[in-house]
């Protein structure tokens, strides 16, 4: 059982032509609403492959909250650790302009998953396979879950995206560490090969279709990514995360998972909507045995 302990967020997507630049106004073609919030994102890319899930998290007591969480049931995550609070949902506004995009997230309900929320889950956490974080929460909550799961000697893979608010001195209690090259540079500078050689085993950079790299302790390892035509690649981090996390608690090995994590990422970015192209594990292995 994988545990997720991260942000829930309605997605509010605008798409349009062009970017606006600063004090612009532009015309949108669409705007829609998607679930998001790169915990619950994370949590269905693992569900959907087929691993048994429990999501911590918290939504909000207007709309978006009830939606999201029936979202999460319906991917067959288990939400009795996802609190009701009183407020709004975590929203993301996601201006999206053909296949990049450009996000604003305003926490909300998400800021309320406080270390006692944490701490009561504790049991819960302890019989965890895998335990998978990312910085949508507050960072005191998430230095805390990160102290109990070394505790409990249950495994972390850790997601720092947004970047900002990591902190270097929690490395020795997180097993992956799964930045893509932007957030690896504000992390640990320019020198990824360096950073990659400090952390063997332990820090995978992502390279969008590029795959990604990690150094297995003799020689570094560049794991190719699938290319496809993107239509949305808001998620694609995500999928990769949950899709690795069903690996590695199935027993793959690193490379392996990475592999896998590569293909489902890649089937992600077809579909729109953050979760609306998270492939099933069938599609994935379709995809694999393809691309032999
Ligand atoms: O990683 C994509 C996610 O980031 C979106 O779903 C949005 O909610 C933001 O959290």
């Amino acid at each position: 059982m994988i545990t997720v302990i991260g942000s829930i967020n309605m997605d509010l997507v605008v798409q349009m032509e062009v970017f606006p630049t600063q004090g612009e106004t532009v015309l949108g073609s669409l705007f829609t609403t998607a679930p998001g919030g790169k915990g619950a994102n994370q949590a269905v890319a693992a569900a959907h492959l087929g691993s048994q899930v429990k999501m911590l998290g918290a939504v909000g007591s207007d709309s978006f909250g009830v939606e999201l969480r029936a979202n999460l049931n319906k991917a067959n995550i288990d939400t009795s650790l996802v609190m009701n609070t009183d407020g709004a949902t975590g929203i993301a506004n996601i201006l999206l302009h053909e296949s990049d995009n450009r996000i604003v997230v305003v926490p909300g309900a998400n800021s309320k998953i406080t270390p006692e929320v944490v701490a009561k889950a504790k049991d819960v956490i302890g019989k965890s396979q895998l335990v998978v974080m990312q910085l949508e929460i507050p960072v005191e909550t998430i230095a805390y879950s990160l102290k109990l799961c070394k505790e409990l000697q249950v495994p972390v893979l850790f997601n720092p995206a947004p970047a900002a608010n990591f902190n270097i001195n929690w490395m020795p209690y997180i097993d992956y560490l799964t930045p893509n090259e932007t957030e690896c540079a504000l992390l640990f500078g320019d020198d990824v090969e360096a950073a990659l050689e400090k952390y063997p085993n332990q820090l995978i950079v992502t390279l969008g279709d590029d795959g990604a790299r990690y150094f297995d302790g003799e020689k570094h390892v560049h794991v190719k990514g699938y290319t496809t035509t993107a239509v949305d690649t808001t998620g694609a981090g995500d999928t990769f995360n949950g899709a690795f996390a069903h690996a590695i608690t199935n027993g793959q090995s690193i490379e392996e998972a990475v592999s896998f994590a590569n293909i489902a990422a890649s089937l992600s970015v077809e579909k729109f909507g953050a979760q609306g192209g998270m492939p099933r594990l069938a599609e994935v292995i379709a995809r694999k045995e393809g691309a032999k």
